[in-house]
């Protein structure tokens, strides 16, 4: 005998947005919710300068008292310690600096605890006191996953200082760690409420993790922005040498394209519903190729690497002329990329290939640089094809010892 109820049925309407419907019949009950997202992203000059207040009005305060716990990464800590010291004592916020040690050999779950005992040993207010998370893409990807599972859900705030973290791990709603030897296996998609961007925190950034951060920005120009490729061709060794420090009007707008560019192609897809994506470009073998190379290569080298086998598959299809490949290689080798590891073989990267596939629901998804500044998505890379992709990129690639090398002539 079905059970009815008084109100069996609520459809979308303007004020209730959502489905919750009742089927005595079957004795089912289907549930829609949307929950709206909205996150900013600022640029900030000289974020810890107790004049400015971006960082300070982040937040609320609870019976009148405003406290933080503030996650840093150690060797920032060393560098700009004080000044955050200073910059909350200064707006009479009672700070908690809690000091992580992070690396990407450590981008994992043991990290992921520590930090949030210190979370729970500081008592933190569920929704006024917003964690804030000051360091590189591990830190910030750790310490997001971290506020993503705390009481499901503790709203954070990150001020990256990195490159990478300004173009690429700062701008999206990506959070995780690795897992048994697969990157980001572990994670979840959860905004930081604000995230702010000095470029000035970049002035003591050594100037491998520049080009680490220049692979990323060249991803965007390689499959959406010609300009910005253009702007890299030309500027690209320049802003790397001045870490983007008083680089005029160029070094603005290669880390303003590549920011906008990026938010082009993650606000349509947040949640990435649709999983052909631009800016996964570089992203196919170079997870595989990362962890396997693990310590030696950085992220975006390990994507840098990608693009040079990409690119010359793309090559090998037609879909890049002579001359648009050896722009890539040339600009790749100005940004003192590497184009080619040892690790690289052929069944490491079906292998590669084939876990990819898997995250991408069961196709390759992959995608190739059209000319420059434009994208296609294949599914019929052959291992055949990565064999000769391999060796011709044998031939133009360079490795770090080759770049040593090069550096010492
Ligand atoms: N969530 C995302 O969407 C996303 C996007 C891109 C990359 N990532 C992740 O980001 C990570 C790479 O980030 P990363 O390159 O920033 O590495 P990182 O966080 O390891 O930082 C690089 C190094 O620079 C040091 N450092 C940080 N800031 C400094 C500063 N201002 N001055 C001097 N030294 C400083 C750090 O201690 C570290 O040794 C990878 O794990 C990658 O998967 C995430
Ligand atoms: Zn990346």
């Amino acid at each position: 005998m079905p059970i009815t109820f008084a109100t069996e049925a609520m459809h979308d309407d303007t004020d209730r947005p959502g489905l919750y419907t009742y089927s005595p019949n079957i004795g089912s009950w289907f549930v829609r919710a949307a929950k709206p997202v909205s996150y900013e992203i600022r640029f900030c000059t000289d974020v810890f300068n107790p004049d400015r207040g971006d960082l300070a009005t982040a937040g609320g305060a609870v019976d009148g008292a405003r406290r933080r716990i503030v996650i840093i990464d150690e060797a920032v800590d060393l560098l700009y310690g004080d000044r955050v010291r200073k910059y909350f004592k200064h707006h009479d916020i009672d700070a908690t600096v809690t000091v992580i040690p992070v690396d990407e050999t450590v981008k994992n779950c043991d990290t992921a605890t520590q930090v949030i005992r210190d979370i729970d040993r500081f008592g933190i207010a569920r929704r006024h006191e917003p964690i804030i998370a000051i360091g590189g893409g591990v830190l910030m990807d750790v310490v997001g996953m971290v506020s993503s599972l705390y009481r499901r859900g503790t709203p954070f705030i990150r001020v990256p200082t990195t490159l990478i973290g300004l173009v690429d791990a700062g701008v999206g709603v990506k959070t995780g760690v690795n897992f048994d030897g697969h990157k980001n296996r572990l994670g979840a998609y959860f905004p930081a409420d604000l995230t702010l961007l000095d470029k000035s925190l970049l002035a003591t950034l050594d100037r491998r993790h520049i080009s680490n951060g220049l692979a990323e920005i060249l991803k965007m120009g390689l499959i959406k922005d010609k300009r910005l490729f253009e702007l890299l061709e030309e500027f690209g060794s320049r802003l790397l040498a001045e870490r983007f420090q008083n680089s005029g009007p160029e070094g603005d707008e290669v880390l303003a394209r590549a920011i906008h560019g990026m938010l082009e192609e993650l606000q349509p897809n947040l949640w990435e519903a649709k999983l052909e994506r631009s800016v996964d470009y570089g992203h196919t073998f170079s997870p595989t190729v990362e962890m396997r190379a693990l310590p030696a290569l950085l992220h975006g080298e390990a994507v840098c690497i990608d693009m040079a086998t990409t690119t010359l598959i793309a090559w090998e299809r037609g879909l890049l002329a002579d001359d648009q490949r050896n722009r890539i290689f040339t600009v790749m080798r100005e940004l003192e990329l590497p184009s080619w590891d040892p690790v690289l073989k052929p069944e490491l990267l079906v292998n590669a290939l084939q876990d990819t596939v898997r995250h991408r629901d069961g196709k390759q998804r992959l995608p190739l640089p059209k000319g420059i500044g434009d994208v296609v998505f294949v599914n019929d890379v052959t291992p055949d094809e990565i064999a000769l992709a391999l060796g011709y990129q044998r031939q133009l690639g360079l490795s770090h010892t080759d770049l040593a090398t090069e550096a010492r002539a």
